[in-house]
């Protein structure tokens, strides 16, 4: 069978069971299994697979047609630029989340931290604490999860970026683990209402539970997480958490509770859709 036929053939089983972007999924698996660029992908057309690539390649377009997601196929997802291992023990990190990790590299520098602490709450793969470490160089991020199965996962990634000296793991629930007064707390919590997790699409279920759902309404989380803040914060410093778009009321509300003096903003990302709500104490003196 030739790369083309087999790339071909492939992309019509995908579309056949809904996942949208099949073209595209096809070439990244079939690049998968022969180990291949892009370039040499389409100079590849004409060549042969040979058949033990063929089984592991139809092997892993039927687990993608039974709607298990690519990154969890292929064993990584790139974020803010950067490869990460990933397992259906974590979340897929996702694009709009580069937002907090841009949020946070903007206070540090504008604020010229030389030393910062930084808490990142419910790590998962890592993503947002080792993309930090990894552009700001004085950056120690305490990385929590109460998921140990996470936790390794973060840590095959902290060695692979090799930031594990400034990236210290943490087991525990949300804030508990933190020991000392940090910079900077920012978060990615579980923000799906518990009811709507199940009209989710397949690829979403496929994902941890403890990742997505925030409770009755979504929003159990971020209440703890602001709640119990005020204690963990100095009193010149930033939270970044990530909202669904419907939480923006409901967070302001609450930040304006717990933190009455400070700047309080809801940012939207590139699709204009609300997605963080950030909170800044009082103002640094340069
Ligand atoms: C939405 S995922 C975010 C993962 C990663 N930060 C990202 O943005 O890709 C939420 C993470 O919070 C963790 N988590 C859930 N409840 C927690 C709790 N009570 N304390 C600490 N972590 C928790 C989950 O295990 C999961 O890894």
């Amino acid at each position: 069978m030739k790369v083309r036929e087999a790339w071909l053939e492939s992309r019509k089983i995908l579309k056949c069971n809904g996942v949208q972007d099949y073209s595209i999924e096809a070439e990244v698996l079939l690049r998968h299994v022969l180990g291949i660029d892009r370039v040499k992908f389409f100079q590849s057309l004409n060549s042969d697979i040979s058949s033990n690539t063929k089984i592991s390649f139809y092997d892993m377009i039927h687990r993608r047609s039974s709607r298990e997601p690519l990154a969890y196929i292929i064993g990584s997802r790139e974020f803010y630029g950067l490869d990460f291992i990933v397992n259906p023990h974590v979340l897929i990190p996702r694009q709009e989340t580069e937002l907090l990790v841009e949020e946070v590299l903007n206070f540090l520098s504008l604020h010229s931290l030389k030393n910062p602490l930084i808490a990142d709450i419910g790590t998962g793969s890592g993503s947002i604490a080792i993309s930090i470490a990894k552009n700001y160089e004085g950056a120690t991020i305490f990385a929590t999860d109460k998921s140990i199965d996470a936790l390794k996962v973060a840590n095959l990634n902290r060695h692979k970026h090799a930031v594990s000296d400034r990236v210290k793991l943490l087991h525990g629930n949300l804030l508990s683990p933190l020991s000392q007064k940090v910079d900077v707390i920012v978060s990615n919590p579980p923000y799906i209402a518990s009811n709507i997790i199940g009209n989710l699409e397949p690829e979403v279920q496929n994902e941890p539970r403890e990742a997505l759902d925030g409770g009755y309404s979504g929003v159990d989380y971020i209440n703890e997480l602001i709640s119990t803040s005020t204690c963990i914060l100095k009193s010149n410093g930033m939270i970044a958490i990530e909202i669904n778009y419907d939480h923006s009321e409901k967070s302001k509300k609450l930040c304006h509770e717990y933190f009455p003096k400070a700047e309080i903003s809801v940012i939207e990302d590139l699709t204009q859709t609300p997605r963080m709500v950030r909170i800044v104490l009082a103002k640094r003196l340069q």
